[in-house]
Order: C-alpha cells, then sequence, then structure tokens
C-alpha cells in the first residue's frame, strides 16, 4: 500500500509543485495520474521512489516513510518506465532487461530465463535478446521497457506517459499488454497520462491534479458520473459526459412505477375485469409481500373463465426472467428487447415487484445513445415481439422506429 499523507513539493527555485496531497493507494491497484503539463504529475510520481523528496508530509509504503529508506535500495523495488524508454544505448536488449535482477545478485541463467519468458510474454522474439535498443522500432523499444521494469518482479511499478510518443495502434495494443501484465503480476502501477481514454481504460481509480492540487481521486465509473469540478469536466469533454448520462442510467430511472397486478389466489373472473377496465392484456402476479410470482396474458384467460375454480396462480406463466432495478439499461437492453414480452417487470433485490419497463422507453434510450448506428439498432429490434404471429402487427418497435425517422 502506498499512502501520501498531505504531501506538498516546493521546488529549490519556489515553483509549488504539488501542494497538501493525500491519497491512498491499494496493493494491486491500478491507478493512474492525469492532469495538464505542469498540473504536479510526475513530480508526484516521482516522490514515491524518491528521485525527489516531499518537502511537506510524508510518503508511506506499507506504512514505513519513504525517507526512512534508502532510495537506491527502494528503487530496486520499484519498476520505472517513461516515455524515452530510458534504455541504455550501449547496451543489448537483454543487458537492459536483467540490470535489475544483476543488481540484486540474481543467478545468470534465472535472469536468462525470466528475459527470455519476457520476451515471449510481449510477442517479441528471443533473438531481439542480443540486438541494441536502436535496432527496434519504438514501440518494440516500448515494449522492452515495459518487460525491464517487471523483470525482478517489483511489487511497484511507476509509468511516466510510457505511451506518449507511440503512434495510436502501438499505443492501444501496449495499454492492453500493460493490463494484462500488471493483472498477471499483481503489481500496484501508477501510471500518468494526459489522456482521459488512456486513464479511463486502464485505471482501477484516477487521481486528478490541477496546479499541483489533486482535485478528484475516484474510480473511472464515480468520476464520470460525479467529476467534482470544471477542471475535471473540462478533461472529460461534453461528449463524454453525454455518453455517460446514458451508460449510467438504471433501469429504475426508465421504468413506470405502477404496473397492474393481480394476486395468486385471485379469481380468473376478477383478472379479467382488470384488464378490461385498463385497456391492457397482460397483469403481473404478486404475492402478500408484493413479490413477483408469475405473468398472466389475456390469452391464456380466454379459454378458461368458464372454469371457476381455478385462480391466477394455476394459469399464470411462471417462466419469466425480471430485471433488477438497480441494473444498469445498457446491460438489459438486449433481454428486454428480444425478451418475449412487451413490458418487462421490474424487481428489487429482494425479488418485489417494484415496475415495469415497456419496450417503447428502452427504445427511446437506445435511440438517443446510438443514434445513427441502424445497424445496432436493427440488431436490437428484428425480433418480434409476441410469440403469436398476429399481435407482431402491432409492433411497438416498429411504431417507434417510423416516429424517430421524421
Ligand atoms: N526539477 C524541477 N525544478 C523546478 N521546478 C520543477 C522541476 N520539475 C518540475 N517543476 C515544476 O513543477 C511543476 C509541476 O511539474 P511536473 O510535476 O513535471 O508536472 P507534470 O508532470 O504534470 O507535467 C511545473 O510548474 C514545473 O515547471
Ligand atoms: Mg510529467
Amino acid at each position: 500500500m502506498i499512502e501520501f499523507k498531505n504531501v506538498e513539493k516546493v521546488y529549490p527555485g519556489g515553483t509549488t509543485a504539488v501542494k497538501d496531497a493525500s491519497l491512498t493507494i491499494d496493493d494491486g491497484e491500478f491507478v493512474c495520474f492525469i492532469g495538464t503539463s505542469g498540473s504536479g504529475k510526475t513530480t508526484a510520481l516521482r516522490m514515491i521512489n524518491r528521485m525527489h523528496d516531499p518537502s511537506g508530509g510524508e510518503i508511506l509504503i506499507d506504512g514505513e516513510a519513504t525517507t526512512s529508506k534508502d532510495p537506491v535500495e527502494l528503487r530496486r523495488g520499484i519498476g520505472y518506465v517513461i516515455q524515452q524508454t530510458g534504455l541504455m544505448p550501449h547496451m543489448t536488449v537483454y543487458d537492459n532487461i536483467v540490470t535489475v535482477p544483476r543488481l540484486l545478485k540474481w543467478d545468470e541463467k534465472k535472469n536468462r530465463d525470466i528475459a527470455e519468458r519476457l520476451m515471449n510474454r510481449v510477442e517479441l522474439p528471443v533473438e531481439y535478446l542480443d540486438r541494441y535498443p536502436s535496432e527496434l522500432s519504438g514501440g518494440q523499444q516500448q515494449r522492452i521497457g515495459v518487460i525491464r521494469a517487471l523483470a525482478a518482479n517489483p511489487k511497484i511499478v511507476l509509468m511516466d506517459e510510457p505511451f506518449g510518443a507511440l503512434d495510436p495502434i502501438t499505443r492501444d495494443a501496449l495499454q492492453e499488454l500493460v493490463k494484462e501484465l500488471q493483472v498477471e503480476f499483481g503489481s500496484t502501477f501508477v501510471f500518468v497520462t494526459h489522456d482521459m481514454d488512456e486513464a479511463l481504460n486502464l485505471a482501477d481509480r484516477i487521481a486528478v491534479w490541477h496546479e499541483g492540487d489533486l482535485i478528484q481521486y475516484d474510480t473511472p465509473d464515480e468520476i464520470l458520473r460525479n467529476p467534482s469540478n470544471e477542471h475535471v469536466r473540462g478533461f472529460l469533454g461534453e461528449e463524454r459526459l453525454m455518453q455517460a448520462q446514458t451508460d449510467f442510467i438504471t433501469v429504475k430511472e426508465i421504468m413506470l412505477t405502477t404496473p397492474l397486478t393481480a394476486t395468486l389466489g385471485m379469481s380468473l373472473a376478477k383478472a379479467i375485469t382488470i384488464m378490461r377496465d385498463n385497456h391492457v392484456d397482460s397483469l403481473f402476479v404478486i404475492d402478500d409481500d408484493h413479490h413477483l410470482k408469475g405473468l398472466l396474458t389475456l390469452n391464456d384467460l380466454a379459454s378458461r373463465t368458464a372454469n371457476s375454480s381455478l385462480s391466477v396462480a394455476d394459469v399464470m406463466h411462471t417462466r419469466i426472467r425480471p430485471v433488477f432495478e438497480d441494473a444498469l439499461v445498457q446491460d438489459t437492453t438486449t433481454q428486454i428487447l428480444k425478451g418475449r414480452i412487451p413490458n418487462m417487470p421490474v424487481v428489487d433485490r429482494e425479488g418485489r415487484l417494484t415496475g415495469l419497463v415497456t419496450r417503447s422507453a428502452l427504445v427511446n434510450l437506445v435511440y438517443n445513445s446510438i443514434w445513427g448506428d441502424e445497424e445496432e439498432i436493427d440488431k436490437l429490434t428484428d425480433e418480434p415481439v409476441f410469440e403469436n404471429a398476429e399481435t407482431t402487427a402491432a409492433h411497438p418497435i416498429d411504431a417507434t422506429t417510423e416516429g424517430a425517422d421524421k
């Protein structure tokens, strides 16, 4: 665990680079530091491995102040990757990779094994171990930079805009790789970037810096949902904020809260009366505690009303899959749209019926968020809503599709 306690950094020239920052990074966490140029990210990062020391406050690693440790010793236990790879040009790739293991006096055979395994892991030919860094492309060099940082299996890895100079495709591939390696190695990663997409993609938590202040420290979801001020909003950009709004809508926010219901013991005649009075062709069936028990449709009733000894419980459908009210709409869209019933029951975590989602409410929302992607919409809406053919004509999604085209 890494802990910043009221950390401050004033450089000898008088610049305050970091002001009174406190944050905790858990073991195995992937944390991104993000901020504009000069906001203090690099300074904050370098104080972790004592390339700089705080002028106020302290940084603790596993409860011990970094300043109580020998800086050289400390740095051997912390991997470090920078944008210009930091590879030694006069050393072979192999010698670069095993720098720290050698300092730790590990057995040379073991070092060779580690280097070869890591080369395989990042899909570089083992023959490259004998080349010099300049013989490799930028992306390949940066792969070497990453595995060099991991070679001694450090508990902590620091990365300072490692992919800033790479083209977008190489960069995406390396992001994937780094994320995978972090999980495999179980190390704690602190990764500096000025690219919000990169941070959102990689981080468990994001620390946003602005002019030396830590202005927000939260999960990507929380940052998108509740940016703490206009600087964070600016970083996210309006487009991403709008997208996030639809991404985080819960079923509860779009459901109707007054579903019509029948009770288990209700007579079929009574159920029909409710349907007729309300002009609906189905009712959700609940028990005395409002738990959802089934679905009753007009079809099921039509042929059976003569039999007065039957109750709702005898003829209802019980194989219905409700959605949870706290589920995200985007996670349930397919289930709802591909479901066979026009109104999807919504339950709380105790299984009590709390509402219903109509397909049309959902289609409206889907249109708003994936507007323009007709293929996506077709995929979601191509199945018949009802089981029987004659009602398909009244397909509520078709109605909405036409309406939206205007
Ligand atoms: N070695 C240094 N000496 C004096 N000022 C520095 C030094 N390094 C950084 N600064 C200043 O500290 C502030 C924060 O810089 P830095 O931590 O590099 O920000 P970032 O990495 O977010 O771009 C800037 O104003 C920068 O000019
Ligand atoms: Mg920097």
